[in-house]
């Protein structure tokens, strides 16, 4: 198979994670026998610094053009203190996201048995946690109309049938080929857009007589979240409460930088780690890249090459139960960044 894939690095670890996760797509290449067409370019600080613009139109159009895009993180501190400043680093990804039509993301939430020590939350509470968020992101408060009057300001909260649908399709179609179940976040006892989504989602779901579907309001979830992880499947919710619903889920398997995730598009999705950019590990390699790595399986999985996948997580799973991770895993052996990178490339390679 051949497959063009815009690579966007972006800031701080970014770059070293994605060095790896290609290591591992030229192993699954030399492997398998595919060509995949690696196009670098610009995204976030550096493509500011670089261009005065987070996403150069040369970046866009690379994206348009290719199969999917592999990404790695963006933000710099420089920029952390002032969410006011004109130009900003995620102004790239918001933009991305609306120009490729990625409007749904989606965080597998998922525990390692070896790393379960980890966890902030207690060992039984954890184990067998595997759930899936999806989360809306081109709509919601996000993106809708936002300004100040006077001393006013506004941030506009829309969502249309359309908008609600197509994700919720891609929900309980994931449901189906897991535990049949979608849980549905919303506040639906204050906001009128949370109950246009509950009648959407009721709607569809009659489609789908096979998945069982239960609502909960975002205060409460959040609750869940902590209190009984294990009772979700796959979770469907809009843009603002998944932004903030996916940062807590991510930190109770205690491997956050295990976490892939695909923001899934009309045509070209894209993949990425959801940890950022850790400026204060740059250049030191010690930054763990099997999220990205794994994001790259995601990748895969979107080119129907579910072999490649699984023998990439696999390869992970292995490496880690035969005790090798980067520092913050507390694993026996102590690996770099780069040495992560090899070990899985040749773990493929000797298969
Ligand atoms: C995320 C991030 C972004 C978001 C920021 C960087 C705009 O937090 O991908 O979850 O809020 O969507
Ligand atoms: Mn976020």
């Amino acid at each position: 198979m051949e497959k063009n894939i815009a690579v966007l690095s972006g800031d701080g670890i970014g770059p070293e994670v994605i060095e790896q996760a290609l290591k591992v797509l030229t192993a699954i290449e030399t492997k398998f026998n595919h060509t995949f067409h690696t196009q670098f370019a610009l995204v976030g600080a550096i493509a500011i610094d670089k261009t005065g613009n987070p996403l150069p139109e040369e970046t866009l159009d690379i994206c348009l053009q290719s199969d999917a895009v592999l990404f790695g993180a963006i933000g710099d501190p420089k920029y952390d203190n002032d969410p006011s400043a004109p130009v900003r680093p995620e102004q790239g990804l918001l933009k991305l996201r609306k120009s490729l039509g990625l409007f749904a993301n989606v965080r597998p939430v998922t525990t390692y048995p070896t790393l379960l020590s980890l966890s902030p939350l207690k060992e039984e509470k954890i184990k067998g946690v595997d759930f899936v968020i999806y989360r809306e992101l081109t709509g919601g408060i996000y993106f809708g109309e936002k300004g100040r009057k006077d001393d006013t300001a506004y941030d506009h909260c829309v969502y249309s049938r359309e908008e609600i649908a197509r994700i919720t399709i891609l929900a309980f179609d994931a449901a189906r080929l897991r535990r049949k179940k979608v849980t549905l976040v919303d506040k639906a006892n204050v906001l009128e857009t949370s109950r246009l989504w509950r009648d959407e989602v009721k709607r569809i779901s009659a489609q789908y007589p096979d998945v069982e579907l239960d609502f909960l309001f975002v205060d409460n979830a959040a609750m869940q979240i902590i209190q009984f992880p294990s009772q979700f499947d796959v979770m469907l919710t809009e843009n603002m409460f998944g932004d903030i619903l996916s940062d807590e889920a991510s930190v109770i398997t205690g491997s956050m930088g295990l976490l892939p995730s695909a923001s899934v598009g009309a045509k070209t999705s894209l993949y990425e780690p959801i940890h950022g950019s850790y400026p204060q590990a740059t250049g030191l390699d010690i930054a763990n890249p099997m999220a990205t790595i794994l994001s790259a399986a995601m990748m895969l999985d979107s080119f129907n090459l579910h072999t490649e996948a699984e023998v990439i997580r696999e390869s992970v799973k292995n490496l880690l139960e035969s005790g090798y991770g980067t520092a913050e895993l507390q694993l026996p052996h102590t690996c770099k960044c780069s040495e992560i990178g090899d070990l899985i490339a040749a773990k493929i390679l000797a298969l």
